[in-house]
């Protein structure tokens, strides 16, 4: 490999404050791909040197170390953000520095900036198929607890429509600091019990979320009548819990640490090499991963790390990824994915409870906001 002629790249993920675990594995996953890529020759025999920073979980430090590495070390490629807040606060930065930002988290949709590859979940790819899970496994009667920022706002907001649909209710919503202390969940349960839902739905992030499922168990809440759904309790949160606490609770994702595919096994194995046996690989590591290889595959195409011609390549490029084949959309700069949903056992595993076997379209609009129809234009028929 050449030397001294390195692609260089940004990388923003959290090594401390309120999301450092999940955020911890997507650095993890970003260096596993880097090491792959390089161990196999680089890219146009160069070899990726990534430019890290440790942004704190908080949106400001996120920007101002974006603007760093923008101007200062002079990357024009970015992958990083796990909070929706900490995206918004680094687009215009990206923008207005005309760079790229690869997002490898799922989020609540309804955004597009053509400086943006958005790899994670959007609300079709998840949160409706969770919904239509839930309506018809435990009820319809719904309580919302969140995290106090925007993810869960909007989150909520949505997971409220696709109950209305179901004909079900939201009985209560309520949300917890960011920075969430045990006590702050006394009051939860509180409301818990007053109202007796079928689903406690949460959008609780980071540290707070072992303290929610400890506190529902604590409380004596029945997880095979009342279960803990989530979009953001994935293995990189259940490792801070009791097995006990995360027992028969639900989360919908397009990957788990679990799947038994060669290739997801193949990732997981690699990960666990370079981290440890105890290392979580949650799908926001998944996406990190796949989302790296799919950007140097665009690079090596365009010959150029120029932000302009790496995203016309990285538009309908496909990847065979740890969950299956992915692609970017080239309408909204979004990735088809595999949505699945699973239940965690009594070791704290997530074992699989619904698999359709199909990879959706993004509709990061919700432009159709169907309870059987999750794929806008994609899918021949309604799965079941
Ligand atoms: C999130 O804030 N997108 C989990």
């Amino acid at each position: 490999m050449k030397t001294g002629e390195s692609w260089r790249v940004g990388v923003l993920f959290s090594q401390s404050g309120v999301t450092a675990a999940v955020e911890q594995t997507q650095l993890n996953a970003t260096l596993l791909a880097i090491d792959e890529i390089n161990a196999a020759g680089g890219v146009l025999g160069r070899a990726v040197e990534p430019v890290m920073y440790d942004p704190s979980s908080d949106p400001r430090q996120f920007r101002a170390l974006a603007e760093r590495l923008l101007v200062a070390d002079r990357v024009r490629l970015l992958f990083g953000c796990y909070m929706s807040s900490t995206r918004k606060a680094v687009l215009p930065v990206v923008e207005s520095h005309r760079g790229l930002l690869f997002y490898p988290t799922l989020y609540e949709g309804f955004e597009y900036s053509r400086h943006c590859i958005y790899s994670g979940a959007a609300p079709n790819q998840n949160a409706l198929q969770l919904a239509r899970y839930l309506l018809s496994t435990f009820g319809n009667r719904f309580f919302l607890v969140g995290s106090n920022y925007i993810y869960p706002y909007e989150s909520n907001r949505l997971m409220t429509d696709f109950v209305m649909q179901g004909s079900g209710k939201v009985l209560d919503e309520t949300y917890v600091p960011l920075l969430a202390s045990p006590a702050d969940f006394d009051k939860v349960i509180r409301r818990i019990k007053k109202t007796s839902p079928d689903v406690i739905f949460s959008t609780v992030v980071g540290a707070g979320t072992a303290m929610l499922y400890q506190a529902c168990r604590e409380a004596g809440f029945d997880p095979g009548k009342m279960p803990i759904a989530s979009l953001t309790t994935s293995e990189a949160e259940v490792a801070a819990m009791s097995h006990e606490a995360a027992e028969g609770h639900i989360t919908a994702a397009p990957f788990f640490e679990t799947l038994s595919t060669a290739s997801a096994r193949k990732f997981v194995a690699s990960f666990k090499a370079k981290f440890g046996t105890e290392a979580p690989v949650p799908a926001a590591a998944e996406a990190a991963y796949f989302q790296f290889h799919l950007a140097m595959r665009a690079l090596a195409r365009a010959g150029s790390d120029d932000p302009e011609r790496v995203l016309v390549e990285v538009r309908d490029c496909e990847f065979d990824a740890p969950q299956g084949r992915v692609k970017i959309d080239p309408e909204n700069n979004h990735a088809f994915l595999w949505p699945r949903i699973a239940r965690l056992d009594a070791r704290g595993k997530f074992q699989t409870v619904w698999n359709p076997g199909v990879r959706i379209k993004p509709d990061p609009y919700c432009v159709v906001q169907s309870l059987d129809d999750w794929a806008a234009d994609d899918l021949p028929s309604v799965v079941r």
